[in-house]
């Protein structure tokens, strides 16, 4: 359904309830644009969508702190960015709150409980392609409304006042742009097959910039979730219209499944690199550990000598990520289900040994560097970016797997379900959408939940916030926090430009280097000349960062990959 032309209507004001006032911030969600770089005093959000960071920074200046933010403009997300902003998905929030405390929390999906390790074999046991990627059976249970309602302990602001505007911009609608109208009219096709409702999504015509996006399904959803809590997506009539959307598309998720399902505080991944303190993702994301390994095998090698895209600087971080890779395959999972050597994986003197056959200026390969030997004993996500003036910093990393999900909307309900099942191991050595591999550590259990790449990270400078930064990106995500952290610390870059420059991703298997586009010619050359195959890519991830500068404000960048927004005040 298409609502009102936008002509009609020139200006919305968002309102928000506080406390039964009524808060308005003029977020004109019918003519706006995305700044890219903003550097702010008081609080600043990046996100993968204008009208969300907006949403962020209307609530900072409503007397919301970082948690605040995060909560709303991670609701807003699941309205104006639908092919990652969810409610049918999961994610993981790191933090740095006022007053020193770190935090992680966990709201990743989870295997239903009738799933089985073998659900996505066919008979003569080789993996169905796409059964784990598309419809119904490709969902775990969604986490993100538990987690967000888990995030409110921190917050200070009543959920109905953080959900309000998710809901006005649903009810109202917004302009789409350009790309937006392409991928839906890209989606046409998937829609009509994985769909067993009619959806918002769907038209019989093309889709166009300027179009009005209004989601009333989505809008009763997130009323209910207001009213009832996370009763009103978990239990009650939202609850229902998922189950019986399972029934009538051949899926397994139950009413018991989501009343069970809990979102996890976990204690974070926790290192320091070169005299910060890096604050990450636990498991089950790999995203924290594969950080630090990664970073750990550079600290002692000579990275500022080489220089940004040096070919010796991407070959030395691409080995590096190659082995931590390798690793991720064999040793990452669930901990709560398979027993991950979390501090084998780290020790120094396993990193140190793990390197011991890199060579520089020579391709490793990867039949050669195999997962570690440990000691015995043992593309479609969204990230945001929040911070406020009270010491607070949050970063999300939240989705639904691939664009758009499983593809299929809850009928009556209006929101997408994740295709999250796919990041589990469907069989030993199958890659996955990703390509990534995995074996026992990460199989298909009831409950379990699967793997991540997921990085949302906070570096700390003297125990303060200095970075809060993340990215969409499947399995490139560790890599472009990795070279993100490195440009900025090591390289001496701005944070625009470790944004924005050219980033690169090797992940063991397939051997190869990705590059992006924007790769220079001349490193292109080198890395061929040491032996390296190169992949060529249109992007890698949408990095969004705040930095803390010298003075205490706050340099908040969104990536011009994407139309992503930054806002401070
Ligand atoms: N679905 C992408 C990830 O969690 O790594």
């Amino acid at each position: 359904m298409r609502a009102f032309p936008h002509f009609i209507v020139f200006l919305v004001a968002l309102t928000a309830c506080q406390g039964g006032r009524h808060i308005t911030s003029a977020i004109d969600p019918y003519h706006f644009t995305a700044t890219k770089s903003v550097v702010a005093r008081n609080g600043a959000v990046v996100s993968a969508h204008p009208l969300a960071s907006k949403v962020g920074v209307a609530i900072l200046r409503q007397g919301g702190n970082a948690v605040d933010a995060a909560i709303a403009t991670q609701l807003a997300l699941a309205v104006v960015y639908p092919n990652a902003g969810n409610l049918g998905g999961g994610g993981f929030l790191v933090a740095q709150l006022a007053g020193g405390q770190t935090v992680a929390l966990d709201y990743r999906e989870m295997a239903p409980a009738a799933a089985h390790r073998d659900m996505y074999l066919d008979a003569a046991g080789n993996v169905v392609p796409g059964k784990s990627l598309n419809g119904h059976l490709a969902s775990g249970v969604p986490g993100t409304v538990r987690g967000l309602f888990e995030s409110l302990r921190y917050a200070k602001l009543p959920m109905r006042t953080l959900i309000q505007p998710a809901i006005d911009l649903a009810e109202k609608g917004f302009v789409i742009t350009t790309r937006e109208a392409n991928a839906y009219n890209d989606l046409q096709a998937d829609l009509a097959l994985y769909n067993t409702r009619p959806t918002v999504f769907a038209h019989s015509s093309r889709w166009k910039s300027g179009d009005t996006l209004v989601q009333k399904d989505l809008a009763n959803t997130l009323k209910r979730i207001r009213d009832q809590g996370a009763a009103g997506f978990y239990e009650g009539q939202t609850a229902q219209l998922i189950v019986e959307e399972m029934r009538r598309g051949g899926g397994i998720m139950a009413l018991a499944d989501l009343k069970a399902y809990k979102a996890l505080w976990r204690t974070p991944h926790t290192f320091d690199y070169k005299g910060f303190t890096v604050v990450g993702m636990p498991m089950p994301s790999s995203g924290g550990t594969l950080l630090h390994q990664m970073l750990k095998m550079v600290e002692s090698q000579p990275l500022p000598r080489y220089g940004f895209l040096s070919p010796d600087a991407i070959q030395l971080m691409t080995e590096v990520e190659r082995r931590a890779y390798a690793d991720r395959a064999e040793y990452m999972g669930d901990a709560d289900f398979f027993k991950v050597p979390q501090k084998e994986l780290t020790a120094p003197a396993y990193l140190e040994q793990r390197m011991k056959d890199y060579v520089p200026g020579v391709a490793g390969s990867s039949t050669v560097t195999r997962p570690g030997r440990l000691p015995k004993e043992s593309e479609q996500t969204t990230h945001l970016s929040v911070i406020d003036a009270q010491g607070n910093a949050v970063s999300v990393t939240t989705t639904l797997n691939n664009s758009y999900g499983s593809k299929t909307v809850v009928g009556g309900a209006g929101f997408f379900l994740n295709d999250e099942m796919d990041d589990f191991s469907a069989k030993p050595g199958v890659p996955n959408f990703y390509g990534a591999v995995g074996g026992e550590a990460n199989a298909i259990e009831p409950g379990k939940r699967m793997l991540s790449s997921m990085a949302p990270t906070i570096v700390l400078k003297d125990g303060k916030p200095f970075l809060v930064v993340g990215t969409p990106g499947g399995t490139t995500i560790p890599t472009s926090v990795f070279q993100t952290i490195v440009d900025i610390i090591d390289f001496g870059m701005s944070a625009n430009d470790a944004v924005n420059k050219p980033k690169f991703h090797h992940q063991w298997l397939p051997d190869q280097i990705d590059i992006e586009k924007t790769m220079p010619q001349d490193v292109r050359a080198a890395l061929l000349r040491m032996g390296y195959k190169l992949n060529e890519r249109v992007g890698i991830g949408r990095t969004e960062v705040i930095r803390v500068l010298p003075d205490g404000r706050f340099e908040a960048v969104a990536d011009n990959r994407g139309e992503d927004g930054a806002e401070g005040y």
